[in-house]
């Protein structure tokens, strides 16, 4: 499972490089002024993939790692905790978000609604997966990759 663990960890680059192309993409054309092209929608399916892909990861570890441990003396250690519940549930939020973003986007009539969907989804879900992630700098934190 420690290709996984790897996987998963590297793969939050993506996730957070994707998400940050789809918004910055989105910035300035909700006004429906600029027309919704193949390319604004393939910007918000690659964010997608990726979020998902990275939710499928962080499911076969949420019962396969050590770091997750179901009782409830796990609640009392911080480092246990966070794999446990902090993480995961807000992980699922953000991956939550995105994807009602895309839908909503890809439902909406006018362009300027659809950039306005990926912008404010994605952008909440980008904030929750910044706090979500265990950065090295943090107690319970791990690598960069
Ligand atoms: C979608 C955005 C997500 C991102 C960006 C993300 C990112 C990360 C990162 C960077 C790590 C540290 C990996 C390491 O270096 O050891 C990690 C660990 C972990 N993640 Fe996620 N994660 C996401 C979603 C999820 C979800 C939805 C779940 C569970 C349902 C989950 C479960 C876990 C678990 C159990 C670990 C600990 C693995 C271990 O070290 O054994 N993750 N995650």
């Amino acid at each position: 499972m420690e290709i996984l663990r790897h996987a998963h960890s590297g793969l939050r680059w993506l996730v957070l490089l994707s998400l940050i192309i789809a918004i910055l993409n989105a910035i300035g054309k909700t006004g429906g002024q600029k027309a919704f092209t193949d390319k604004d929608k393939r910007t918000g399916l690659f964010a997608l993939i990726f979020t998902h892909l990275q939710l499928l990861l962080g499911l076969v570890l949420y019962f396969t790692s050590p770091k997750v441990v179901f009782s409830s003396a796990a609640m009392k250690s911080d480092v246990l905790r966070f794999f446990l519940v902090e993480h995961s549930l807000l992980m699922l939020i953000a991956v939550i978000l995105i994807t009602i973003g895309y839908s909503r986007s890809k439902k909406a009539q006018e362009p300027g609604k659809k950039f306005k969907s990926i912008l404010i989804f994605y952008l909440l879900g980008l904030l929750l997966i910044l706090v979500g992630i265990p950065w090295p700098f943090m107690d319970y934190g791990t690598s960069w990759f």
